[in-house]
């Protein structure tokens, strides 16, 4: 018992001897590698589950040692190595495969490197937050780069990689990490080159004999949003170094953010251009409650009321998209925009945007008259069995469309009815001829004439129904 505890000493005496050599990030990396072959080839039998369990637990690294299956830093002194070369016993993996040979060479240097125990060995692992939730291009944010370790550290020290189409770093301050217990720090916030999108050299170093162990906070990097989308930071060559070990590396940490674009005022349905539509949105939920933040709230007043269309009105035209398609005024009628021109002026508070707002929906209103009452050709012709007779009125009027054969006889009476002044182009709006005639017959193929009667106006034109 005696002697067993000296070897185990003197094993652990040499490892850390091995140890304080190396770096502990490649110790790390080695122990990891032994680790993964074992797992793949020899747990099946010599792992807790395993049927030779009894004779070896191999992935226990305690067991390893105790065996003295390893010795550490002397791979020909190893009955685990020399079973891989089939000397000493049976070739392991029993009944399988030897080995490649790089494997081989794997676990001869990790036992040459001190065979380090992969559960035990430091880790670091790096992480962030965002300050805003939602990042709008042009915006200013902080990203918070923080660490957790298991190590006494007293220095890092880290590289940071971003595009500089999309980003602009702007200022680097020094997190609390190394502060933690009252420690006193040497900080370099690094070098920004916003021409190649890096931050490099941002390093602090605790000052005094012992260094720290968990979380906190490494850096806090300022960034300006330049462009919209999604665009990456990388965080290079991140390192540790712990006073009792050596240096840890940690690999490159990604952080992927996403930046919107900055919203367009007025653009109310978020096709990135003002026009008739967001005029109609807000003009279809007048006096409706809307819920909290509803971008139909464009005062931010709580309500959707005449004044949120005047808004919209005021930045009538704002697009982002320079090839914009122009809205059609199809859901939109000059009584419309008239009654809302009427209750704006009641609620006019001799602002310029009120003012300008007004000034807009009398344009509209403008382009949605038409200078002359007009009767147009209908459309589709010839045709079979419908057609559609658009026309326009300048002012209002008491609208009806007769139908007539190539001999000046009747055929149908079309009562449109009383009708405001604006376009009717559209199928929604237009006259609609069926091609049946009084009684409900189809009619013959053939030319035919239309005549518009609205107040003292009349046209006639004519059109071929083709069967
Ligand atoms: C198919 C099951 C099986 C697999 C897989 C296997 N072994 Fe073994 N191993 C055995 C058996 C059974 C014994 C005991 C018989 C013997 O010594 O030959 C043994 C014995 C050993 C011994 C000697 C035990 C001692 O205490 O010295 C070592 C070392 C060993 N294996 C290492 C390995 C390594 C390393 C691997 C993976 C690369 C491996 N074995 C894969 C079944 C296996």
């Amino acid at each position: 018992m005696k002697k067993f505890q000296i070897i185990r000493i003197l094993i652990l005496v040499v490892f850390l001897l091995v140890m304080g050599a190396q770096t502990v990030s490649a110790q790390y990396q080695l122990a990891q590698d032994a680790y993964a072959i074992f797992e793949k080839s020899c747990l099946g039998c010599h792992g807790s589950g395993g049927f030779v369990a009894a004779v070896l637990l191999i992935e226990d690294h305690s067991v390893l040692l105790e065996k003295e299956a390893v010795v550490p830093g002397d791979p020909d002194a190893s009955r685990l190595y020399n079973r891989l070369l089939g000397e000493g016993g049976a070739l392991m993996p029993l009944g399988g495969p030897p080995l490649p040979d790089e494997e081989i060479e794997t676990i001869e240097n990790w036992i040459a490197a001190g065979a380090p125990d992969w559960a035990t060995l430091p880790i670091s692992t790096v992480n962030h937050t965002v300050s805003e939730s939602l990042i709008r291009s042009g915006d200013t944010f902080t990203v918070d780069i923080g660490a957790e370790n298991d190590f006494d550290s007293a220095k890092w020290q880290l590289d940071i990689a971003f595009d500089p189409a999309a980003l602009e770093a702007v200022e680097v301050g020094e997190g609390d990490f190394l502060m933690m217990d009252g420690g006193t720090t040497t900080f370099q916030a690094g070098s920004i080159d916003n021409a190649a999108g890096t931050i490099t050299g941002v390093t602090a170093e605790r000052t005094g004999d012992h260094g720290v162990m968990g979380m906190g906070t490494l850096l806090q990097v300022g960034f300006k949003a330049k462009s919209s989308g999604e665009t990456k930071l990388t965080l290079k060559n991140i390192q540790f170094d712990a006073i009792t070990a050596g240096d840890v590396s940690v690999e490159p940490y990604e952080i992927t953010l996403t930046v919107e674009e900055q919203p367009i005022a007025g653009d109310v349905n978020g096709d990135r251009q003002v026009n008739i539509l967001d005029l109609v949105a807000v003009a279809q939920q007048l006096g409706q409650p809307v819920p909290i933040n509803s971008p139909l709230d464009v005062t931010g007043d709580g309500a959707v009321n005449i004044l949120d269309l005047v808004r919209v009105a005021q930045h009538l035209g704002s697009t982002a998209a320079a090839a914009a398609p122009p809205a059609s005024t199809e859901n939109i009628s000059p009584t419309m925009v008239e009654a809302w021109i009427a209750q704006a002026r009641l609620k006019d508070d001799g602002s310029l945007d009120f003012k300008q707002g007004v000034e807009n929906l009398q344009k509209l209103l403008a382009s949605l008259i038409p200078g002359m009452t007009a009767l147009h050709r209908n459309y589709p012709n010839p045709f079979n069995p419908e057609t559609w007779i658009p026309y326009q009125l300048a002012t209002a009027a008491e609208v009806t469309l007769t139908i007539y054969d190539m001999n000046g006889q009747l055929v149908r009476g079309l009562p449109v009815g009383h009708q405001g002044a604006g376009i009717y182009q559209s199928r929604s709006r237009a006259v609609y001829w069926d091609g049946r005639n009084q009684r409900g017959e189809t009619v013959a193929s053939g030319l035919y004439f239309y005549t518009l009667t609205a107040g003292d106006f009349t046209a006639t034109r004519r059109m071929v129904i083709l069967k």
